[in-house]
């Protein structure tokens, strides 16, 4: 439909009609499970106003979309079709790795493919927006939604952000008519700065911080045409993000020129009234919707009192204009007006999900996010006897708390994926339970605790296994050539709603690592998570730690690769391993201090602990792999005549060229992921150390030698200064080259006055 034809709609539509575009139920209130949609409303929905609605949430499959599309069509008085939405966070029935390992994939091309067959099986099933990706910055690993974060660094973060997407969305408007999807980015903004790990709370963060590290991500997003934004659930110095106009409008749209819509999260316009920031319902609705949200999710309080503010006054019907029409053009960028039913074909949604190309990018994806940390003991090689024990070598529970539309049978095992190296003389044995997130909580819960007061010993899980499973486990381990241990947190426990005070292994987990380490010294241990966990008690156990992540469908198959050493890690850590739960939030890149502590810095009156390292057990960027690399002297070069006004170029004017040559010293062909960091020597506001500012993936046989060559911005050497605008200020820089946040291989680079 043309632009014409949209405002001709707009114009011909009732106040009712266009407030109901704004209003959205999830889908089970459509099939009559109203009751399993998780919303608890204060008042029944009639069937009139649901098909009235602009969209829906959580609904899938080609035949019940359609249905539901088609009665809308028919009901609505012009017919305005709707828009299904879901979460699609990691793949859609293909589930890839958790974003978190997409990020330590350090390889957009490969988040964007993923992305892509994620787009094709969800438009296929009648999707239309994917609630992804979630770019949010984070720094806690108590925090259960670290799963669904890229990771701590904002240029990593947003470099995923925009391979997301691309895949998600094509490469512009055209290409959303087919195989792809609108993609929503959340949650807006500085969720990951949740207080104390905890979902639903305030995260106080200066204007500086905000706009030097938890915005650049979403802002990636917007350049690249993302069409949807969610406000997050916090408030951001008292202010929630469903009515701040300062991030709605001010930044969002008057600073980044977003055109697209904006959509709250579930229930979170109501929640402004639970939080006292609204005095009751009616009030916030006139802030959501004065703020800028054009769709409310899962709550009516739009449906209930926008009318009567538009008719009183409190909100003009331009405003609610405005909104509108950016949902109809986002319909019809989805060429919905043309075909209501877009991709939504159950013979087709067959035909395109879960192909074996689509198996084997997930498991290309898993073998690249793996990340290995230490290492005493691998590859396996054919002809060993090895034991592989814990219960994540048999289970095919390998998705996340965010795959929705993913199913567990889908999975491929290890034990199952073993079958295809016979080579390899394997046996396996359960060990230990999985620990679930209820069993925590019926150690963890209230009544629990009264209990501890009282006899003081607090049950832990390892009351939940029966010695029989250790003692086998001990006995595959015994004479064994090699132990590879399958232990980790259970997918319940990470995702939304699940924050932890405690990063550590389930003690059940330690427990057998403890056992089987007794009897064979050769162990390796794949863990496997949501969120960085404190690996101290571990590393006492393992000669070498594989991260796992949660690796979805092809976790089995994927790991088995690099454990054989058929491919060889590549993975790069997208958050700060920490020693332990006290040093959090941590983040390689914190700002600078007077008295910062060394590495290896003995000061007492320095920024440091009196009781634990400042550092973490492993660094941001940091990964192993089955080869060794060097890294050469870096080489930075002016690339502008040095008469040029620096400060007055375009902002991505290359102003610098940096160059380090990398070589493979090992026996096996390996892949180098060279980071690049910048440091600002001396700034009118205190700057971190280094920031990465880019990376590169380079395949190197042994022997060989590449020379990787960086090109340095003006954007790159500038940061948000006192006024809130980006500056780069003259002086000297320093360029560093390396294999992790903590390379020392550095060069000067100075810009003039
Ligand atoms: C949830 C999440 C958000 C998700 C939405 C719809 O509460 O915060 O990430 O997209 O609701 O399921």
């Amino acid at each position: 439909m043309t632009e014409e034809k949209l405002l001709e709609l707009l114009k011909d539509m009732s106040l009712t009609e266009k407030i109901y575009q704004m209003v959205q139920l999830p889908g089970g209130f459509y099939s009559g499970a109203a009751e399993d949609s998780g919303t608890s409303l204060d008042r029944k929905v009639s069937e009139e106003e649901l098909y009235l609605m602009g969209s829906t949430l959580s609904v899938w499959g080609a035949d019940r979309v359609n249905t539901i599309q088609k009665k809308a069509v028919e009901s609505q008085p012009h017919h305005i079709p709707m828009l299904f939405m879901m979460d699609v966070i990691h793949g859609f029935r293909t589930v890839f790795p958790i974003p978190l390992a997409q990020g330590a994939m350090f390889d957009p091309e490969m988040v964007r493919k993923g992305t892509e067959i994620a787009a094709k099986e969800a438009a296929a099933a009648g999707i239309h927006v994917a609630f992804s990706p979630m770019l949010d910055l984070v720094r806690d690993a108590r925090w259960g939604r670290v799963m669904e974060s890229p990771g701590e660094d904002p240029y990593l973060n947003g470099t995923v952000g925009r391979a997301y997407v691309e895949g998600f969305q094509g490469t512009g408007a055209a290409d959303l008519y087919k195989d792809h999807v609108a993609a929503c980015i959340k949650h807006y903004a500085g969720y990951g700065a949740s207080t104390a790990g905890r979902d639903y709370t305030a995260a106080e963060l200066s204007e500086h911080s905000l706009r030097e590290y938890y915005l650049p991500a979403y802002h990636e997003a917007v350049k690249v045409g993302v069409e949807m934004v969610m406000t997050s659930f916090n408030t951001i110095n008292g202010v929630p993000s469903s009515g701040n106009k300062h991030l709605l409008q001010g930044i969002l749209r008057d600073e980044w020129g977003f055109k697209g819509t904006v959509i709250s999260d579930w229930n979170a316009v109501r929640e402004m009234d639970i939080m006292g920031f609204a005095a009751d319902e009616a009030e916030a609705a006139l802030l959501a919707a004065d703020a800028g949200v054009d769709i409310e999710m899962s709550s009516l309080t739009y449906a209930d009192y926008l009318k009567k503010h538009v008719e009183e006054g409190r909100i003009s019907e331009d405003a609610i204009d405005a909104a509108v029409l950016r949902i109809l053009r986002l319909k019809n960028d989805l060429g919905l007006f043309e075909n209501p039913y877009k991709d939504a074909d159950s013979v087709r949604e067959q035909q395109v999900t879960l192909t074996e190309e689509n198996r084997a990018a997930a498991r290309k994806a898993v073998s690249e996010s793996l990340v290995l940390l230490k290492n005493g003991i691998l590859p396996l090689h054919e002809g060993e006897t090895v034991a592989m024990i814990g219960p994540y070598a048999l289970t095919q529970e390998l998705n996340s708390h965010w795959a929705p539309t993913g199913r567990t049978e889908d999975c491929v095992s290890v034990k199952t994926a073993a079958e295809e190296f016979p080579g390899i003389r394997f046996r396996f044995a359960e060990g230990a339970k999985m620990i679930r997130r209820n069993d925590y909580m019926d150690v963890r819960s209230e009544h629990i605790i009264e209990k501890v007061r009282e006899c003081g010993i607090l049950p832990g899980p390892e009351d939940l296994d029966d010695e029989a499973l250790l003692t086998e486990a001990v006995e595959a381990a015994r004479d064994a050539d090699k132990v590879v241990l399958f232990i980790g947190e259970h997918v319940t426990m990470s995702g939304e709603a699940n924050g932890r005070g405690e990063i550590t292994l389930p003690a059940n987990h330690l427990r057998l690592a403890k056992a089987v380490a007794a009897v064979n010294p050769n162990v390796a241990a794949v863990v496997f998570a949501g969120r960085p966990l404190d690996l101290r008690e571990l590393s006492g156990y393992a000669k070498s730690i594989v991260y796992a992540w949660l690796p979805g469908v092809m976790g089995g198959p994927g790991i088995l690769d690099v454990l054989t050493g058929k491919v060889n890690f590549s993975g790069r850590l997208p958050m700060s391993m920490p020693y332990s739960v006290s040093q959090l939030p941590l983040c390689y890149n914190e700002y600078r201090q007077g008295r910062p502590k060394g590495l290896d810095d003995p000061g007492i009156f320095t920024s440091c602990y009196s009781d634990i390292p400042n550092r973490p057990l492993y660094p941001f960027g940091y990964g192993l792999s089955y080869t060794e690399f060097t890294y050469g002297p870096v080489e930075a070069k002016c690339a502008v005549p040095a008469d040029a006004a620096l400060r007055d170029v375009a902002e991505d004017t290359v102003l610098f060229t940096a160059s380090c040559t990398v070589k493979n010293t090992g026996a096996v062909t390996g892949t180098a992921v060279p980071e690049l960091y910048i440091g600002d020597v001396a700034s009118s506001l205190v700057r971190p150390l280094k920031e990465l500012k880019g990376f590169a993936r380079v395949d190197l046989a042994p022997g060989e030698e590449k020379t990787v060559t960086f090109e340095i911005t003006k954007d790159m050497l500038s940061f948000t200064g006192a006024d809130n605008r980006r500056v780069l200020e003259p002086g000297a820089f320093r360029i560093y080259i390396g294999a992790d946040c903590e390379t020392e291989n550095l060069a000067e680079i100075e810009v003039e006055r």
